[in-house]
């Protein structure tokens, strides 16, 4: 019997957790590739606040970072995949963080959120 109700109680879990699923910023990171101003791409990732994110995929080569949303959030960027190391100034809504006009390798990602 124990078992039944842990197993009802955790599929109750399950679907209560996808509307409570932690808030997360949107984020754009921009990709030179090469010296041409117009050669470069967008990539749009969804980091979760108020953990260190690591994404070697899409922060293998970044040129500039922008917050879509939320407004009341703040990025901050990494050379380190634990969250340490200066890796350029932080970016929210409206103010993109431009770390080269080549592309860098950025470790990790923190978002907080500012109110
Ligand atoms: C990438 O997205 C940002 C923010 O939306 C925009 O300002 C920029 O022009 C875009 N760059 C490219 C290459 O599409
Ligand atoms: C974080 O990672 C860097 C590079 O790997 C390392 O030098 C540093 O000691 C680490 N810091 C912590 C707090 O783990």
């Amino acid at each position: 019997m124990r078992a039944t109700s842990f197993a009802v109680l955790s599929a109750a879990a399950l679907v209560s957790a996808v509307p409570c699923t932690p808030p997360t910023a949107t984020v754009v990171v921009e990709t030179a590739h090469g010296g041409a101003f117009n050669d470069r791409t967008n990539k749009t990732i969804a980091v979760p606040i108020g953990h260190v994110y690591v994404n070697e995929d899409a922060l293998a080569a970044v040129s500039t970072l922008y917050l879509l949303g939320p407004n009341a959030a703040i990025c901050t960027p990494y050379q380190a995949k634990n969250g340490t190391g200066s890796g350029g100034l932080p970016f929210y809504a409206g103010h993109p963080s431009l770390l080269s006009t080549n592309s860098v390798v950025v470790g990790s990602i923190v978002c907080a959120t500012t109110n």
